[in-house]
């Protein structure tokens, strides 16, 4: 999808469709009322005869509207005005989309980054109207025999904006492509069963980035790097899967070649079955997510590289299946993990802090500045936030302070838990240096906590994105959370260095 910017009169503007905002109750916007006397009271008759309210979910199209030099209006209901805020705003984008989707215009001009909203700019109402809307259109059925074709004729769409801003909407529609970009490849790689995305292909992934942009610099290690390294964490997860393990380096150098990296780790289980602790088989499916850490951090490598931002990344992930076998792991086996620590299994099922230890020490060859992972740690950590919050952990907590922010700005929010000393005692071990479980409670802290013994050499924050990368029910499909609190994180780095 195509987007550009425009500064033209709603009723001049010749288009498939226009896309115009009205709030509760029956109150034009600005570019509505404009269009509204330019087709001599067209909108108010409709609002008259009570087809628009302003409702958010409200959408009515108009074809051949009067007067007017388009073939088609889209009204949409953003609610109360005094109500109106950022997740009212993406609604409204994405009711607009749903509806232009099923019409046949190929193209549409959108007045809907013009609606005031508090402490937003142009930049964030475009970006955001480019992100959400790419977002809505996304299609999952890649594997369907019978392809869709119904819609999707919407090709390009054209953002209006006032004349003095629009340097600053083409910069916002520039970014909120590229993240858009990420978001879809982190959303297909999740989607994608766990017979086709193995971790040899998700490496073969990280190779095709690294062939796409001269800047990544791509790395695999296979089982036996793994075993010379002394990854023996990382391995006991493997030792029940017949699909080989593989370690991913994706090194993307846009900044100078002194400065240290951002280090991004991911949980890439491309299937957690729970190993000999099996999980039970209801919505097991589900578990072929359990790689969303690792689409994200492919999806931000991307966009680093889309966008050439001046700064060094490094993408790290550790990829396996957890699976029972008879050479897999048991509860009770004592590993050697890369670190020189001894680890006790008392749960196969708590495979991704094993994966993600040896990763963590892993990642001292890159001299990071800060390390942060991103993974599908925790069941209860959907327990605590839902799906609304990724959970944030780390051992800094201006680092903390700046992913809070960076997801409030983007639209896809963390919230802090404590990484107490406290909850250190539930992970002592009889018989090794840990145990790989704390037991039930607080168990996405005890799991961080877990990951903070492998991390006490740097500035380090953890993401558990349990809750976030995925939708179940009928919309079932992973969202490509958290690409755009990492790329914002990212993006404001650059500001601040700039
Ligand atoms: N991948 C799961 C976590 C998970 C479960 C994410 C459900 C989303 C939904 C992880 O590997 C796991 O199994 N964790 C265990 C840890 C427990 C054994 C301490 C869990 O959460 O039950
Ligand atoms: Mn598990
Ligand atoms: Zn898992």
């Amino acid at each position: 999808m195509r987007f550009t910017v425009k500064s033209e009169r709603p009723d001049a503007v010749k288009t498939g469709c226009v896309i115009l905002g009205v709030f509760e109750r029956r109150k034009l916007s600005e570019a509505a009322g404009d269009f509204d006397k330019a087709t001599h009271g067209l909108l108010t008759d409709l609002m008259k005869r009570g087809d628009m309210d302003g409702k958010c979910g409200q959408t009515v199209l108009v074809h051949f509207p009067r007067g007017a030099g388009c073939e088609r209006v889209l009204l949409v209901g953003c609610g109360k005005q005094s109500d109106f805020n950022d997740k009212r705003y993406r609604e409204a984008v994405v009711n607009a989309a749903n509806a232009m989707n099923g019409s046949g215009a190929k193209d549409a001009v959108s007045y809907l980054a013009e609606l005031n909203l508090k402490n937003r700019d142009i930049y964030w109402k475009t970006r955001h109207l480019v992100e959400t809307t790419h977002s809505a259109i996304f299609t999952t059925g890649g594997l369907k025999s019978e392809k869709d074709k119904t819609g999707r004729h919407l090709r390009g769409m054209d953002i209006n904006t006032p004349a003095s801003e629009a340097a600053t909407a083409l910069k916002a529609i520039r970014d909120g492509m590229a993240i858009a970009a990420g978001v879809e490849l982190a959303r297909t790689l999740g989607n994608l069963p766990a017979n086709i995305c193995t971790p040899s292909y998700l490496a073969e992934q990280a190779q095709k980035l690294g062939k796409d942009y001269n800047k990544v610099k791509v790395t695999v290690l296979d089982e036996a790097g793994m075993k010379k390294l002394g990854m023996g964490a990382l391995l006991s997860v493997a030792r029940g899967s017949r699909e080989p393990a593989r370690l991913i380096s994706m090194e993307y150098g846009g900044g100078h070649k002194s400065a240290k990296p951002v280090v991004l780790v991911g949980k890439g289980v491309t299937f957690d079955s729970g190993g000999i602790s099996i999980k039970p088989a209801s919505a097991m499916d589900e578990m072929k997510f359990d790689m969303c850490g690792a689409a994200s951090v492919l999806g931000v490598i991307k966009v680093c590289a889309e966008l050439q931002l001046p700064l060094n990344v490094v993408g790290v992930i550790p990829t396996t299946e957890n699976l029972p076998d008879g050479n897999a792991s048991k509860p009770g086996d004592i590993v050697t993990s890369m670190s020189g620590r001894t680890i006790e299994v008392l749960n196969t099922d708590a495979e991704g802090r094993l994966i993600l230890c040896d990763a963590l020490t892993y990642c001292k060859k890159f001299d990071p500045e800060v390390v942060i992972d991103i993974a599908t740690l925790t069941g209860a950590c959907v327990i605590a936030l839902g799906n609304h919050a990724a959970g944030l952990l780390g051992n800094d907590d201006e680092l903390s302070r700046l992913l809070l922010s960076a997801g409030e700005y983007a639209g896809d929010r963390a919230w802090t838990l404590p990484l107490w000393d406290d909850y250190q005692p539930q992970l002592d071990s009889n018989f090794a240096d840990m145990a790989n479980v704390g037991g039930r409670e607080a168990g996405t802290i005890t799991a961080a906590c877990f990951l903070s013994r492998f991390a006490g050499d740097y500035h380090w924050a953890h993401l558990d994105i349990a809750g976030v990368a995925w939708k179940q029910g009928k919309e079932k499909g992973a969202t490509g959370r958290p690409v755009p609190l990492l790329t914002q994180f990212l993006l404001d780095r650059c500001a601040h260095s700039a």
